[in-house]
């Protein structure tokens, strides 16, 4: 029996990017969704802000979701040809559970709160509090046997996105979570070393 400990760690080094074209159904059913969003509710959020949201795109709304890459492309580059905007609309079909990372950024919280303006959450804590919720998710995923991956794109950024998804000036589109059946998986990938990443501080000389 594996420990704890093997557990997570075969876990983590399990999870890895699987694009949305790799992702086929049956997606999640409705229990499975559940686990993988509630999975998020476990993240560090300082000051218990709950700076980030999730937006569930069903099949119903995917050619809504298409319009708005269309129209994204089509701002961007007013001469896209008609096979560019295809394959724009194309992007949002793909994956069987397909949520929007949205997170909301400082001076965002309506009424604001107990934290003064000085002491207010900062943007990039929000950000990490949004990315551990996102990993919890990939990670509950993984675990299911699904595979997954966050996607981006300067669609994000976009006017037409920006109002289909009915975010506030304060919000930020941060990447879609693509979850579903592996296809086919790909060889893991070489992962950096802790001697990469990790150093050590010193104490200062006396
Ligand atoms: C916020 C975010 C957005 C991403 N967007 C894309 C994307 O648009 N296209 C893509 O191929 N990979 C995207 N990735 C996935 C990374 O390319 C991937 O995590 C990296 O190659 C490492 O591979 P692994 O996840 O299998 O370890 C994104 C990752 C993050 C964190």
């Amino acid at each position: 029996m594996l420990s704890p400990t093997q557990i997570a760690a075969e876990l983590i080094e399990q999870r890895q990017t699987l694009l949305p074209k790799r992702l086929l159904p049956p997606g999640p059913d409705e229990g499975q969704t559940a686990l993988i969003v509630g999975a998020a509710a476990a993240a560090p959020d300082h000051a218990r802000l709950l700076p980030w949201r999730f937006v569930r795109v069903p099949q119903a709304a995917r050619a809504a979701l298409a319009d708005a890459f269309e129209q994204a492309l089509v701002l961007r580059d007013p001469l896209a040809l008609a096979a560019q905007r295809e394959q724009a609309r194309e992007k949002a079909f793909r994956a069987p559970l397909l949520l929007l990372a949205v997170v909301r950024l400082a001076g965002g919280e309506d009424p604001p709160t107990a934290f003064d303006e000085a002491r207010e959450v900062p943007d990039a804590e929000r950000i990490v509090s949004a990315g551990c919720a996102i990993q919890n998710m990939l990670l509950m995923a993984t675990a299911m046997d699904f595979g997954s991956s966050l996607t981006s794109g300067k669609a994000l950024q976009s006017a037409p996105l920006r109002k289909l998804f009915g975010l506030g000036p304060h919000e930020q589109a941060l990447c879609f979570v693509n979850v579903g059946t592996p296809g086919q998986r790909k060889p893991g990938r070489v992962r950096p070393t802790p001697a990469q990443y990790l150093t050590t501080l010193e104490p200062p000389a006396a």
